[in-house]
C-alpha cells in the first residue's frame, strides 16, 4: 500500500525563501501546500512541484481562519507548518509611515501566530502520527536592531518571542518548534545586494536555497535555533547581548542606499 505524503504548509511560498523551501521540500517527497497573495507567481511555483495553493493574506486574522479550515478538511493531520511570509519595512522609527509600522507587525509577527493557531489541530494530529514541526522565519534582525529597518527588527523581535514561548508551551506534546535566523539573503522583497551601503556586510549575502537547506537541517536535526550562516551574524548576535553599547554604535552606522523599490 502507498504511503501517504507528509504535508508541510509554507507561508509565502510565491517567491524567495518560501519558493526555495517548498522545491526542497517536494525534492524529499512532502506534499506542500503554498500560501502566498499573488496568484500567478504561487500557482506557478505549486504546478512545477505538485503542490497546492492557497491565496492568502497571513496578516487578516479572518483570512487565516479561513484558510486553515479549507487545509484541514483536505487534510486532518500537517506535519509541517513554515511561517516564512514577510515583508521589510525600510527607514527608521523617525521617518517610517505609521501603517507601515503597523502593516510589518501584522505580517512578519501576528502572521506567524494566527497561522499557528489555526493549524494547530493539522498539527496535533500529525503529532499524534509520529510528529510535526513549525518552523519560524526569523531573522538577524530578530536578535540585532538595524538602525534602518527598525520597525521590521521589532516584529522580528516579537517573531522570536512567539517563537521561543510557543516552543516552551509545546514541549513534550510532539510537535518541535524552530526558530532559522538567516543574515541577508538576496530576495526580491529583500534586494540586499542592491540595497546595503556597507561593502563588508554585502559580503555575507547568501542565496534562499541556503536558508531552505537550513530549514531542513533544523527540523532533521531537532534544532531549536539555528542561524545561517553562521559566520559573522552568530556573533553579532552574541556581541549584542554581551556589548549593546558597541553594537549600538555598529548598527548606527549602518545604512540602506536611497533606492525606489
Ligand atoms: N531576504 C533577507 O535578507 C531575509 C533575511 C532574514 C529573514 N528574512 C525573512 O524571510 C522571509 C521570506 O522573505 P524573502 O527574503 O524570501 O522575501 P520575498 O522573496 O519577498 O518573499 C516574501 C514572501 O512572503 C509573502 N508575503 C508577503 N506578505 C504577505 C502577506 N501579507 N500574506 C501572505 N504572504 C505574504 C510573499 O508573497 P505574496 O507577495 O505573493 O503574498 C512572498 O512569497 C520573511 O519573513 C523575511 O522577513 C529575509
Amino acid at each position: 500500500m502507498a504511503v501517504a505524503p507528509r504535508i508541510a504548509v509554507v507561508t509565502g511560498a510565491s517567491s524567495g525563501i518560501g519558493e526555495a523551501t517548498v522545491r526542497a521540500l517536494a525534492a524529499r517527497g512532502w506534499r506542500c501546500v503554498l500560501v502566498a497573495r499573488r496568484e500567478n507567481r504561487l500557482r506557478a511555483v505549486a504546478e512545477a512541484i505538485d503542490g497546492e495553493v492557497e491565496l492568502c493574506d497571513v496578516g487578516d486574522r479572518d483570512a487565516v481562519t479561513a484558510m486553515a479550515g479549507r487545509v484541514l478538511e483536505r487534510h486532518a493531520a500537517v506535519q509541517l507548518l513554515v511561517n516564512n511570509a514577510g515583508m521589510p519595512a525600510r527607514g527608521t522609527y523617525l521617518t517610517v509611515a505609521p501603517e507601515l509600522v503597523e502593516e510589518v507587525t501584522r505580517v512578519n509577527y501576528l502572521g506567524g501566530v494566527w497561522c499557528t493557531r489555526a493549524l494547530m489541530p493539522g498539527l496535533e494530529a500529525g503529532a499524534r502520527a509520529g510528529g510535526a514541526h513549525v518552523v519560524n522565519l526569523v531573522s538577524v534582525a530578530g536578535t540585532v536592531a538595524f538602525a534602518p529597518a527598525g520597525a521590521y527588527a521589532a516584529s522580528k523581535h516579537a517573531q522570536l518571542a512567539f517563537s521561543r514561548s510557543l516552543a516552551a508551551a509545546l514541549r513534550g506534546s510532539g510537535i518541535s518548534v524552530h526558530a532559522v535566523l538567516p543574515g541577508f539573503v538576496e530576495t526580491e522583497g529583500f534586494p540586499q545586494k542592491g540595497v546595503l551601503r556597507s561593502r563588508l556586510l554585502g559580503r555575507f549575502v547568501i542565496e534562499s536555497p541556503q536558508v531552505a537547506d537550513a530549514i531542513l537541517k533544523a527540523i532533521d536535526k531537532n534544532r531549536a535555533e539555528v542561524t545561517v550562516p553562521w559566520f559573522p551574524y552568530r556573533t553579532i548576535s552574541v556581541l549584542q547581548t554581551l556589548a549593546p553599547g558597541l553594537m549600538g554604535r555598529f548598527t548606527g552606522m549602518a545604512d540602506y542606499r536611497k533606492v525606489t523599490l
